[in-house]
This record gives C-alpha cells, sequence and structure tokens, in this order.
C-alpha cells in the first residue's frame, strides 16, 4: 500500500508572516492524521524561516510518524539526535533558494553522509536521502548506508505545468528507471516535491514507489476547501487510485 507523507512547514509559513502564534502546525498535523495520512513531514531549515524547534519537539511528543526534513548541519543534527524522529530525509538547502531546489549531492557528501546515517542508525532513526533520479546518486546513498531516496520530482513536476507532455515522460521514465534500479539494490523509493492532485497520477504508476511526501498543493486546496478534505482527497488517490 502506498503511503501519504503531509508537510506542514507552509502551516508554519504563514503563522511567520505575523510571528504570531496561529495556525499551529502541530494540530494541522493532528488533522492530517485524522483524515488519513501516515506521516508528517517538517523541514527544520537552519534560517527557521517556517518550522521552529518548538514545533519540532511538539509534533514528536503528538504524531505517530515524524519524518524530519534537515540538511546535513552539524546543529540541525544534534537538534535531530535529539527529538528522534522515526525518520530523517536529508536534503541539500541553500539560505537564497525559495524551496529546496535539486537533490542532495551524495557523491560530493559521502563521507558526510556515511557518519550522520551511522549516528541516526544507532538510534533506530530510517535514514532518506533526497536525490535526482541518477543511478550514481542511489549507488552512494546505498553506500553510505541510507535506507531509503526519495527522488525529486519537482523537474518532472516543472515540465507537467508547462504543458510539455515530452519533457515530462522523459523525466518520468528516469523516474521509473532509477525506482527500479534503486528497489533491485535493496533501497526504499519514496518520492516528492511539486505534487498536486493532477501530476500525481502518472507517477503512481512507479510500482516501486510506495511513499509519497507532499505540502505546498494540499496546504493551498486546505485555503478553499478545508485541511481534512484536502489531506482526504490526496489519500484517496494515492491508497485507491481514483
Ligand atoms: N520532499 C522533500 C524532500 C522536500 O524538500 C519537500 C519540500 O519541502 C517536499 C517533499 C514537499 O514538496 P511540496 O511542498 O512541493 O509538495
Amino acid at each position: 500500500m502506498k503511503k501519504l507523507g503531509v508537510n506542514v512547514d507552509h502551516v508554519a509559513t504563514l503563522r511567520q508572516a505575523r510571528r504570531g502564534m496561529f495556525p499551529v502546525p502541530v494540530v494541522a498535523a493532528g488533522i492530517c492524521e485524522i483524515a488519513g495520512c501516515d506521516s508528517i513531514v517538517c523541514h527544520l531549515r537552519e534560517d527557521r524561516r517556517h518550522i521552529q524547534d518548538r514545533d519540532v519537539y511538539q509534533l514528536k511528543n503528538t504524531v505517530k510518524t515524524l519524518n524530519l526534513e534537515m540538511a546535513m548541519s552539524d546543529e540541525i543534527i544534534e537538534i535531530a539526535l535529539k527529538v528522534v524522529p522515526a525518520q530523517v530525509t536529508l536534503v541539500p538547502e541553500k539560505r537564497e533558494e525559495l524551496t529546496t531546489e535539486g537533490g542532495l549531492d551524495v557523491l560530493k557528501n559521502k563521507t558526510k553522509l556515511k557518519e550522520t546515517v551511522k549516528l541516526f542508525h544507532d538510534r533506530n532513526i530510517v535514514v532518506s536521502t533526497f536525490i535526482e533520479p541518477e543511478f550514481e546518486q542511489i549507488d552512494a546513498s546505498r553506500e553510505a548506508g541510507a535506507d531509503a531516496i526519495e527522488i525529486h520530482t519537482g523537474r518532472y513536476a516543472e515540465y507537467f505545468e508547462a504543458n510539455q507532455e515530452e519533457n515530462w515522460q522523459k523525466e518520468l521514465d528516469r523516474i521509473l528507471k532509477s525506482a527500479e534500479y534503486a528497489m533491485s539494490t535493496g533501497l526504499k523509493v519514496h518520492a516528492g516535491h511539486g505534487l498536486d492532485y493532477k501530476n500525481i497520477f502518472p507517477v503512481l504508476k512507479v510500482p516501486q514507489i510506495e511513499e509519497f511526501n507532499i505540502g505546498y498543493s494540499i496546504i493551498c486546496k486546505a485555503l478553499f476547501t478545508g485541511l481534512y478534505e484536502a489531506v482526504q482527497e490526496m489519500v484517496r488517490l494515492i491508497k485507491k487510485g481514483q
């Protein structure tokens, strides 16, 4: 059964717009769980532009399964080791970016990744690497000891949005081949970034992908339908393919 992780960063983005109390990410997370998602995702960025440290602790103490997205910086690693989420997803981070751009360069950061994976495995935390659909990145993730990869679907989503069918089909093919390859080497396969209620359908046909991590499109829809309905609809698409 395919799983849905809902990213609640943008609930915190709205709160931080006024540096106020509301809306509360952990309250949103509870609604997402009641609506049927399998895990809650949040990204504690080094610049703390949305999720704050206290959100991470509140989420850890409240939700069933927390997937903490994070850069491999020493400060954030230290926090993650205190929080002990069920899973960490290691992402690259640039201060000037609007959202995570591009996958983690595991080839370049393999030694650091290996050390980081060991720290997390010592605390029974599952480690996933957010990477481009490239075989070398998959090999490097496996060699460093990761349990899973999350395939970056951002480029696919951009082509889909621009109605460039030839390009999105090509990107989908890269995603499919990478998913097949990763699974054949024993890695679990996740996918995320830019996925929405339309572009999810072709990606759902990739059988190896067992977890989808989605934020922006769900929170946007929630503004008009309410969060419960927005999550429930994505759950229906992912779990029932309709
Ligand atoms: N997966 C990862 C690793 C991400 O960095 C993000 C964005 O925070 C997502 C999934 C969710 O992307 P989106 O908000 O575009 O659905």
